[in-house]
């Protein structure tokens, strides 16, 4: 299972954007590829997506990315074996040696770790899934998916950057489909009666052209009503605050600028409360900012056993991150977003300590994002149990959702579904 080649391209992603894909041949005739995706709300955090900064596609492009698959990558990874995923990823790792992976670019590693993970599941005969989770993957996720966009996908339309519902009643992952696109149907009437529907933002949720943040709840919950569900029993609220976006480190506070209000930390932390009081929220991920720890710690002390409390900026899918927020018990999930830290095997790692954590992951695409379904088989693979990939619409979003379906048919009897089941792990306290 010799690695012959390794191919690096520029390619575009779903706004439009440069990006990276890599195709791995090995000398048995086995290929495989990996199109890298790219976040609109990046953490400060996350490992470096290499761009080229100068006069072409708006400093855009990924050309310097490619040429280093090309010099460096490469031929030093030309003749491995690649069923060796952690020897390669370590090596490219090696190649890099930055903390950050800023020399070779964690746009450029990430493609060719998918890639080779490909390559290898090929020459196996294996689906991803299977390859990836060593046979033991059989857990459809729960998915979460974005009914209205905010935030940095909607120009700031509105502060908060995902209002997302998650099917917790449904019985089968088919049935949590059914029950989204009724409900995101419902959702995109009430826009139109309203004379308020523009479209939709970068993830396919609606334009949030609301004048509150209270309207878009209103929205949400009605359009769950009108589709026939229970809020907060069939289907709950989830909520993707990106506080990081809305915070100012020089004076720890928070702007909502819709509204047109400043918040301490503290205040800030309330109204995340509040709204936890007030409405049907199962789940709120970045409800604070990525260095506000003291209000991560409040927010958790406040909520932690009855809403699911995700860390996606705060942790970017790193594992030294991921342990001193298991030590000072701030959340109990992770968002898991392969190119925050740029290598198939460390994200599994992430997945793993926060699994042995007794925390949920959450499998995530990012705002910009491609063709490829690489994280429905790491979902599955690794039993993480929910999965967010935007939302009911467009097809960078659908093939990740589709694939699901896909796997769900290749797993037949093997095919577990745990729903809304599987907060019971971590929320003791929901009445
Ligand atoms: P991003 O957004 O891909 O733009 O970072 C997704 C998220 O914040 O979860
Ligand atoms: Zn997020």
């Amino acid at each position: 299972m010799k690695i012959s080649s390794i191919e690096a391209f520029q390619i575009f992603d779903s706004r439009g954007n440069p990006t990276v894909e890599v195709a791995v041949s090995l000398k048995n005739g086995a290929r495989g590829c990996g199109l890298v995706p790219s976040g609109a709300s990046t953490g400060q955090f996350e490992a470096l997506e290499l761009r080229d900064g100068d006069s072409r596609f708006r400093g855009k492009s990924v050309l310097k990315a490619v040429s280093n698959i090309d010099r460096i990558v490469a031929p030093a990874l030309r003749g491995w074996d690649a069923s060796d995923q952690q020897g390669i990823d370590w090596c490219m790792i090696e190649l890099d040696g930055t903390e950050n992976k800023s020399r070779l670019g964690a746009n450029a590693i990430l493609g060719v770790s998918m890639a080779v993970a490909r390559a290898a599941a090929a020459s196996r005969g294996q689906a991803l899934f299977d390859y990836l989770g060593k046979g033991r993957g059989c857990l459809l996720p729960l998915p979460e998916i974005q009914i209205i966009g905010g935030g940095a996908h909607a120009n700031w339309r509105i502060d908060v950057q995902d209002f997302l519902l998650i099917a917790i009643g449904a019985k089968h992952y088919p049935q949590t489909l059914e029950m989204t696109f009724n409900v995101y149907h419902a959702a995109g009437d009430m826009f139109k009666e309203r004379n308020r529907y523009f479209g939709l933002a970068d993830e396919g949720g609606f334009w949030p052209d609301v004048q509150s943040h209270a309207e878009a709840f209103e929205i949400l919950i009605e359009a769950i009503e009108r589709a026939g569900y229970e809020p907060g029993v069939d289907v709950a609220i989830s909520l993707d605050i990106a506080a990081s976006d809305l915070y100012n480190k020089e004076n720890g506070t928070y702007r909502f600028s819709l509204e047109d209000k400043i918040y301490s930390s503290n205040e800030f932390a309330d109204l995340m409360i509040s709204w936890c009081e007030t409405y049907p929220i199962i789940s709120i991920e970045d409800a604070m900012a990525d260095t506000d720890w003291q209000g991560w710690s409040k927010i958790y002390r406040a909520l932690g056993r009855k809403v699911q409390l995700i860390g996606d900026d705060l942790f970017t899918t790193n594992i030294e991150r991921i342990k001193k927020g298991i030590e000072k018990g701030v959340a109990n999930s992770v968002l898991i977003k392969p190119n925050q830290i740029g290598t198939v095997t460390e994200t599994l790692e992430a997945i793993g300590l926060t699994q042995q954590a007794g925390w949920l992951p959450v499998v995530s695409a990012r705002s910009g994002e491609t063709e490829d379904a690489f994280i429905s088989h790491l979902a599955v693979a690794s039993n993480a149990g929910q999965l967010k990939v935007g939302s009911f619409a467009r097809s960078e979003r659908m093939v990740k959702w589709n694939e699901v379906l896909r796997i769900e048919r290749a797993l037949g009897k093997r095919a577990k579904f745990q729903g809304g089941q599987l907060y019971e792990r971590i929320l003791t306290d929901r009445s």
